[in-house]
C-alpha cells in the first residue's frame, strides 16, 4: 500500500495524514474485494524495514492499526470476513497485539473473504523462520533432508493455509517487489499502477482485475 507519504506531501500535510487516508482506502478496498468475489486479500501494512522510520511515525501507524481493529471487528464479523495476520507479530506493541488477537479470534469462523494483514513482515524473514523450523526438525530427527520438497517448504511458511496469490497490485508506480511474499509470488501476475494508495478506489481494483483476466498464464509451459 505504497504512496501514503507522497499523498500527504502533495497536500502539504504530515505523513501520518497520508496513512490515515490510507486506512480509509483499506476499508474501501476490502468492501470492493467482497463485492468482486475475491477470496483472499493480503495487505502489506508494515514491513520489518518500516521499524527504521522515525518513532513518531511507527507509533502513529500502530495506533492507526489498533483503531482500525477496535472499530471494524464487529463489522468484519457480521460481513463474514476472516481477519488474520502474518509477520513477526511479537514485534508489535502489546496493546496492538491484544487487539489483533481479539479480532482474529472474533472472526475465526468466517468464510466469505480472508483478509490477511502483513505486519512486521518481510519475505526474507519469513524464509529465515521457515528454514529455522525445518533445521530444528532435521536436528531432532523428525525430518530427513532428502524429504524436503517445495510442498514441505510451503507447509512451513506463514501462509501455509492459503493458496499463492494470483495477482499482486503495487501502487505509486514503484517497479519493485520490496520483500513481499517472495516464495509465494513465483507465478503471480503483477499489476503496477501510478495511483498513490490513498487514491486507490474500486475502479482501480476493477482495472487491475481486468488486466489480470487478459493475461495468459503458462507457468513455464507453452
Ligand atoms: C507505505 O507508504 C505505507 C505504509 C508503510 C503503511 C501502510 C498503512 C496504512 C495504509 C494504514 C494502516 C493500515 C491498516 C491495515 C489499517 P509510504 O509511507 O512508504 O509512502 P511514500 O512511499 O509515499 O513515502
Amino acid at each position: 500500500m505504497d504512496g501514503n507519504g507522497r499523498w500527504a506531501a502533495e497536500r502539504g500535510l504530515p505523513r501520518i495524514k497520508g496513512h490515515e487516508a490510507g486506512a480509509e482506502a483499506v476499508k474501501a478496498c476490502v468492501k470492493a474485494c467482497g463485492e468482486l468475489g475475491v477470496k483472499y486479500l493480503t495487505l502489506y501494512a508494515f514491513s520489518t524495514e518500516n521499524w527504521k522510520r522515525p518513532r513518531e511515525e511507527t507509533e502513529a501507524l500502530m495506533a492507526l492499526l489498533e483503531k482500525f481493529l477496535r472499530e471494524k471487528t464487529d463489522e468484519m464479523r457480521e460481513k463474514d470476513i476472516r481477519l488474520t495476520a502474518i509477520g513477526r507479530l511479537g514485534d508489535l506493541p502489546h496493546s496492538c497485539r491484544v487487539e489483533l488477537e481479539r479480532s482474529i479470534a472474533a472472526t475465526s469462523n468466517n468464510k466469505r473473504i480472508t483478509l490477511v494483514f502483513a505486519l512486521s513482515y518481510s519475505g526474507r524473514a519469513e524464509l529465515v523462520d521457515a528454514i529455522r523450523l525445518l533445521a530444528t526438525k532435521v536436528k531432532n530427527g523428525q525430518l530427513d533432508p532428502d524429504e524436503i520438497t517445495e510442498e514441505i517448504v510451503h507447509q512451513h511458511l506463514y501462509t501455509n493455509r492459503w493458496p499463492d496469490p494470483d495477482l499482486l497490485i503495487r501502487t505509486s508506480g514503484e517497479m519493485r517487489v520490496s520483500n513481499f511474499l517472495l516464495w509465494q509470488i513465483s507465478y503471480t501476475e503483477l499489476h503496477v499502477t501510478k495511483k498513490l494508495w490513498p487514491d486507490f478506489t474500486e475502479i482501480d481494483l476493477i482495472e487491475a482485475v481486468r488486466d489480470f483476466n487478459s493475461r495468459i498464464r503458462r507457468y513455464g509451459a507453452i
